[in-house]
C-alpha cells in the first residue's frame, strides 16, 4: 500500500448489529443550534442538571490523596463498598445480601446492562424487552448476537408488561427479562405485586430476571418505589442493576452495583475480571459515603424534581396540553397532538421554540405517539418551555 493512504478497516459483524445511538443523534443539531446563538431549553436528555453533594466531592477529594487508591484496586472491588451496597439495600428495602457472593460493582449501569447478554445468553437465545424501553437494552442484545421480542408497555396497563398477553411459545424460548421501574422513558411505576408476579412467571419459565432500579429513589406523591429484590424469591430468578448516577447526580462517576443471584453475579464479577480491575478506589470511598448514613439530601432531590413536576404538569395544563403527571423517574411522557408524528412534533418543537424533547419512537415502535420531556432544568426554564410551546398554538 501506498504511504499516506489510510486503510479503512471493516467492522465486525457484531459492530454491524448495533442499533443507532439514539441519545448520540439527538444531540448533533441541538449543538449546532447553540452554536448559532440560540436558547435552548434542553429537556431531551437524562443528565441530572444539579450538582453532587459536597460531602461526596470532599470524601472523593480525601480519598484521592491515599496512596493506596493510586494502585490497582482489588479485582471485583473493595469489601468495604460491598459491605455499604449490602447495608444500604437492607436500610432501604429490608433486603438481606452476602456482600461477597450477591453484589458486582459497575463502571456505571450501562455497562452492567450490557454485560449480562454476554454473561448469559447464546447466539439464537431469546431476550424479553420492554416497548418502549431504554434503548441500550437492545444494543447490549444485539451485540450477543441474540433474538428479542418486545412486551408492549401499553399506558390503558400503567406502562407494565401484561404477561398473560406474551405466547407461551415466547415465555418456553425466553431465558432473560429486562424490566425498568420507575420507568424511563414512560415514567410507569411499579408494584411489589407486579413483581411478586414477575418471579412467578420466572420460575414457571426459568427466565432470568434484570430489573433496571436506575430511578428508584425518585418516586413522588410520597410513594417509595420497590425493589425487585423485597420480593419473595426474587433472588432465585433475578439481579436488580442499581446506579449512583441519578440518586446521587454522579453520572459522570460512572458507578453502579449489580445485586442479588449469586450465580449471576458471579458471571458478572467473572467477565469484568477479565475486561477491568475494579474502580478507582477514591469513587469507591465516595461512592460508600453517598449511600451509607443520613439520605436526607437524596429525599430533597427527590422533592426537588417533585416540585419541576408539578410546574411543568401545570404549565403545560394551562396553554391546553392535557397531560398526567408523572408518578416517577425525572421524565414526564405525553402524547402529541393529533396530526404529528412524535419525529415531527419533537422537530417542530426544536426549530420553532428551541426546546428539545425526545422523540417517543426513539425508544421503540410503542413509543410513536409520545415525547418524553426530562425534569432536568430549573422551575423557572420548565415554565418558560411550556410558555413557548403555548405560543406555537397547537393546543387550542
Ligand atoms: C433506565 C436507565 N438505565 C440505565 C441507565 C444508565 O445509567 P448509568 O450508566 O449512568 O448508570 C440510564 C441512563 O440514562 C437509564 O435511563
Amino acid at each position: 500500500m501506498r504511504s499516506g493512504v489510510v486503510q479503512i478497516f471493516e467492522q465486525s459483524d457484531a459492530i454491524k448489529r448495533l442499533p443507532e445511538q439514539f441519545f448520540a443523534k439527538l444531540g448533533k443539531r441541538v449543538r449546532e443550534l447553540i452554536q448559532e446563538g440560540h436558547d435552548v431549553i434542553n429537556l431531551g436528555q437524562g443528565n441530572p442538571d444539579l450538582p453532587t453533594a459536597d460531602h461526596i466531592v470532599k470524601a472523593l477529594q480525601e480519598a484521592a490523596e491515599k496512596p493506596i487508591n493510586h494502585k490497582y484496586s482489588p479485582f471485583q472491588g473493595f469489601p468495604y463498598f460491598k459491605q455499604a451496597v449490602a447495608d444500604f439495600y437492607k436500610r432501604e428495602y429490608d433486603v438481606d445480601l452476602n456482600p461477597d457472593e450477591e453484589v458486582a460493582l459497575m463502571f456505571g449501569s450501562k455497562i452492567g446492562l450490557f454485560e449480562v447478554s454476554q454473561c448469559l445468553l447464546n447466539p439464537g437465545d431469546t431476550a424479553l424487552l420492554p416497548n418502549p424501553g431504554y434503548p441500550d437494552y437492545l444494543s447490549g442484545v444485539a451485540l450477543a448476537n441474540v433474538t428479542h421480542e418486545f412486551m408492549p408497555l401499553l399506558e390503558e396497563n400503567g406502562f407494565l408488561p401484561d404477561y398473560s398477553k406474551i405466547s407461551e411459545d415466547v415465555l418456553q424460548k425466553a431465558k432473560l427479562m429486562f424490566l425498568n421501574y420507575p420507568n424511563n422513558p414512560t415514567s410507569g411505576v411499579a408494584t411489589k405485586a407486579f413483581f411478586d408476579d414477575t418471579v412467578a412467571l420466572a420460575k414457571k419459565h426459568d427466565i432470568c430476571v434484570v430489573h433496571d432500579f436506575a430511578y428508584g429513589a425518585i418516586g413522588f406523591d410520597g410513594v417509595k418505589q420497590p425493589s425487585f429484590l423485597a420480593s419473595e424469591g426474587a433472588k432465585d430468578v433475578g439481579i436488580e442493576m442499581y446506579t449512583l448516577s441519578k440518586t446521587y447526580n454522579m453520572a459522570g462517576w460512572r458507578v453502579a452495583f449489580a445485586v442479588g443471584n449469586p450465580s449471576v453475579i458471579k458471571t458478572i464479577n467473572l467477565l469484568q475480571d477479565h475486561l477491568f480491575t475494579s474502580l478507582f478506589g477514591a469513587i469507591q470511598e465516595a461512592a460508600t459515603e453517598a449511600i451509607s448514613g443520613d439520605l436526607t439530601y437524596v429525599r430533597e432531590l427527590v422533592d426537588i424534581y417533585e416540585k419541576r413536576r408539578n410546574v411543568l404538569v401545570d404549565s403545560l395544563r394551562k396553554i391546553g396540553w392535557e397531560v398526567e403527571a408523572p408518578k416517577g423517574t425525572f421524565f414526564a411522557w405525553f402524547p402529541v397532538p393529533n396530526g404529528y408524528t412524535s419525529a415531527e412534533f419533537a422537530k417542530l418543537l426544536l426549530e420553532e421554540a428551541h426546546v428539545v424533547v425526545a422523540s417517543g419512537d426513539g425508544f421503540g415502535t410503542l413509543g410513536e405517539g409520545y415525547v418524553r420531556l426530562g425534569l432536568l432544568d430549573s422551575e423557572e426554564r420548565l415554565r418558560e418551555a411550556a410558555e413557548r410551546i403555548g405560543k406555537l398554538g397547537l393546543f387550542r
